[in-house]
């Protein structure tokens, strides 16, 4: 078998520690892409990650561009391209600037890479991928956007640390649009197998709802920049369960036609992940409440995405 190729599209924060967790799990050789001005800092990102693999002893090549070439063939891309937020900005107003540059990666995407399994976690993330389906016209199954996956991760470790178990005990199943508007489906949630709501009062519950809700933001506030860690590793987990066709059925944002009863939207819901890409998205019947944010939440991401096509 050939060795893989991952095309990672930004060389920044995200970027770079998906590169090294990549590197680190050998899923194949990196490509780390920036703009030209930004050539230094992927082609050095790629250096120290070889060097690195030196020390530690794995194995994987890992280049630093800024030129499209070089791209050529991925079998997975993951798109961090963008601008992060800035405290006190919205996922929202970060649309007119990204939207730009995911019509660039688009462009490129479609002659580059015409058969790859992409991954989008620009924000706002719904709309970003949304937009690169249409712009690449890439199949409904090879475009995918990571959002779930790390707020459901986000989720489960606030509920382990109130029910005070190991978070990897914990599963949470989070829907919707990335965004105040995602839905943390407590009936959903559990300890292995045992539903939250028998072990956490409805008060702390909600708190941690909100929480969830806030994740990005409360550490936006912190550091002055977007998460990093637990979002490229989020995004990892969905392109190596692509690449090693291991079915993880996991929540993230997914290309709906009638699903749920919506139609020409993405939006978070659970997939089925694996060498087709996203083979399946899992149909779950929720609570009139549950049905409720959802809609609101969908209404929410079209917005947005009516607002892209203004832009
Ligand atoms: N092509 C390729 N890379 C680009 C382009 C482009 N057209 N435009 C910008 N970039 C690069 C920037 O030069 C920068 O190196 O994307 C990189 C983004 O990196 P960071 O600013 O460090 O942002 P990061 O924290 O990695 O987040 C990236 O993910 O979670 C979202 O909101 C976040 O949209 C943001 C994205």
């Amino acid at each position: 078998m050939s060795r893989k190729k991952i095309a990672l599209i930004g060389a920044g924060n995200i970027g770079g520690e998906l590169a090294a967790l990549i590197a680190r799990k050998e899923l194949g050789d990196v490509v780390l892409f920036d703009i030209p001005d930004k050539e230094g800092v992927a082609k050095g990102k790629a250096l120290d990650l070889e060097q690195n693999g030196a020390v530690l002893g794995y194995d994987a090549k890992i280049t630093g561009t800024s030129n499209w070439d070089d791209c050529a063939g991925a079998d997975v891309v993951i798109i961090t391209a963008g601008v992060p937020r800035k405290p006190g900005m919205s996922r929202d107003d970060l649309l007119s600037i990204n939207l730009k540059i995911i019509r660039n990666v688009g462009e490129n995407l479609k002659t580059k890479c015409p058969n790859a399994f992409v991954i989008v976690i620009s924000n706002p993330l719904d709309a970003m991928v949304y937009e690169l389906k249409k712009v690449t016209g890439f199949a409904r199954e090879r475009v995918v956007g990571m959002a779930g996956v790390l707020d459901a991760g986000r989720f489960q470790l606030f509920l382990a640390r109130e029910a005070g178990v190991a978070v990897k005990d914990v599963r949470a199943m989070v829907l919707g649009g990335h965004g105040d508007t995602m839905v943390p489906v407590t009936s959903y949630c559990t300890i292995y197998g045992v539903p939250v709501t028998q072990t956490i009062a409805a008060e702390k519950l909600q708190a941690i709802v909100e929480r969830t809700r806030n994740g990005g933001g409360e550490i936006v506030k912190l550091m002055g920049t977007s998460a990093f860690y637990a979002p490229a590793s989020a995004a990892v987990v969905m392109a190596e369960s692509f690449l090693k066709d291991q079915k993880r059925m996991v929540p993230a944002a997914a290309y709906l036609d009638g699903e749920y009863g919506y139609k020409d939207l993405y939006m978070g819901v659970p997939v089925v992940i694996g060498a087709k890409g996203v083979e399946r998205v899992v149909n779950i019947s929720l609570t009139g409440d549950e049905k409720a944010m959802l809609d609101k939440s969908a209404t929410a991401v079209r917005e947005l995405i009516e607002a892209s096509k203004k832009l």
